[in-house]
Parts: structure tokens; C-alpha cells; sequence
């Protein structure tokens, strides 16, 4: 099993594939002040098995399309949409989030939580902008700094991660650079990060490597993931996911 299949399997089972939560989700739709009696098309991108997908159904009058490149996440979102009564508001859709056939103008809101920085948060927002109708609303979560200052050990292993985390007073600059007028930011708490994504998929862990033989391969993804959990804890007073509303100007 190559890694890409074992990153799957560690992460299907999961109800969200990274830091988040129900709560969260609904925080940044009450953020957004979304008419929630208005029809609405909406995009969710990097959706993973919709978690978030499903709330909006739930809460909107909204038709979804459900966006992952991975065909694996979109079954289970298929599934949990039939098991809801959702599946009628949600379309999902196999594709990359550098690919989209969205038409100009097209969608209302765009949703995505933990999934933007794939492809870059600027290259994301300035990219997307487009498919977005006039006052229409990006919320999309992102690594981000709390502090100005970070510990060496910290800083470092972010740099090669993921270049681009920054302040969200950065972030927000780079949201009116690109055309949209910031109105909301909050950052995740700790229980989105260790109850809602670390604990649950440390509990998978034993399942995992039992289910895949206890393969080198296996063991190698658990103690990359058991790292990055130990590096939240002792440094979390520096990071987070901020959570970013915008609405597109004119
Ligand atoms: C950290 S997970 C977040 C999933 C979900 N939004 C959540 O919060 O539970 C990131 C998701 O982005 C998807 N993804 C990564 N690169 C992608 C790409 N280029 N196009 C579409 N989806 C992508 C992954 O398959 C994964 O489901």
C-alpha cells in the first residue's frame, strides 16, 4: 500500500480530516450573517468526508457541491449525506482545487476549512475570487500564527511545512489585496485541534497499524503524526487555525 493509501486509511474514519468543529463551523456561518431562508450555491472545497458539508445543508438552503480530490473522502461524505437526509442539497465533486469548473459569478459563498493551503492561501483566495457573484463570501480556515515571535524548534518545522503561515493581520492583508472586504476572524480553540482531530485519531492509531500489517510504511505516518501532535502541545500558545470571512468587493 503506497502512502497516499495509508494516509486515507488512517484518515476516513476521522469526522474531520484536520483541526475543527461543529460549533466552529456554525460560529463562522453566524459570522458570515448568512440569510439562511435565501437559496444559496455554495462550494465547499477540500471537503474531506463533510463535516462541514453536511452542517450547511443542514442549516442553509443551500446546493453544495462537495469538492476533494480524493474519491475515498467523497464516498463516506455520500454515505453521511444519505444517513442525514442531505444528500439531495450536495453534489460531490472528484476534482482538484486548482481545476475547478466553476462558471465566473457562479457561487455565493465558498467554503473551506483546512483544505486552502494545498494549494496556497493567496494563490487560493486570488483564484477563487472569481467564481465568486459581487458581495458574494469566502470563509476559509488557515495556519496561523498567534504570536509575533515563535520558539527556533517551531518556527522551523512550520518554514518547511508550509512556507506561507503567517499573522493573521497578514492573512487579512492579503484578503483586501485580492478584492474582498474582511468581516469576521476567529481562531480555533484547543478543543478543535486535541478532542476533535488528535485524540480521535490517536484512538485509530492501533487499528491502523494492526490493519496494515505494522508496516514500516504504517509506523513511519503515526510517529510523523505523533510529532506534530506533541509539537502542538508544548507550543499551542503560537498557533492555531484562524477562521477568515470575507466578502467580495465589488
Ligand atoms: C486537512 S483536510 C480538511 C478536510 C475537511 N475540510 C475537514 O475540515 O475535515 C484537507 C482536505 O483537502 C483535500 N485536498 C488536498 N489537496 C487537494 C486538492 N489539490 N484539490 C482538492 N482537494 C484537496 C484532502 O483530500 C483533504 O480532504
Amino acid at each position: 500500500m503506497d502512502d497516499y493509501k495509508l494516509l486515507i486509511d488512517l484518515h476516513k474514519e476521522g469526522h474531520r480530516q484536520g483541526p475543527g468543529g461543529d460549533a466552529e463551523t456554525e460560529l463562522a456561518l453566524n459570522l458570515a450573517m448568512i440569510d439562511r431562508a435565501e437559496p444559496l450555491k455554495i462550494a465547499d472545497i477540500g471537503c474531506g468526508t463533510g463535516a462541514s458539508t453536511i452542517l450547511l445543508a443542514r442549516f442553509l438552503n443551500a446546493r453544495i457541491t462537495a469538492v476533494d480530490f480524493l474519491q475515498d473522502f467523497l464516498d463516506v461524505l455520500e454515505q453521511r449525506a444519505e444517513s442525514t437526509g442531505m444528500a439531495e442539497k450536495i453534489s460531490p465533486l472528484a476534482r482538484s482545487m486548482d481545476d475547478l469548473p466553476f462558471a465566473d459569478e457562479e457561487l455565493d459563498v465558498i467554503w473551506s476549512e483546512g483544505a486552502i493551503y494545498n494549494i496556497g492561501f493567496e494563490n487560493g483566495v486570488a483564484n477563487w475570487r472569481r467564481y465568486l457573484k459581487a458581495g458574494g463570501l469566502l470563509v476559509a480556515s488557515e495556519i496561523t500564527w498567534l504570536t509575533d515571535s515563535r520558539p527556533t524548534e517551531l518556527q522551523n518545522h512550520w518554514d518547511n511545512e508550509y512556507p506561507e503561515i503567517d499573522v493573521a493581520s497578514a492573512k487579512i492583508r492579503v484578503l483586501e489585496k485580492h478584492g474582498y472586504s474582511p468581516i469576521g476572524y476567529f481562531v480555533l480553540p484547543e478543543r478543535c485541534w486535541m478532542d476533535q482531530y488528535y485524540r480521535p485519531m490517536q484512538a485509530r492509531f492501533e487499528d491502523f497499524l494492526n490493519r496494515n500489517g505494522n508496516s514500516e510504511e504504517a509506523r513511519t505516518i503515526v510517529a510523523a503524526e505523533q510529532r506534530e501532535i506533541e509539537l502542538y502541545e508544548r507550543y499551542k500558545a503560537h498557533i492555531s487555525y484562524g477562521v477568515y470571512i470575507a466578502k467580495k468587493t465589488e
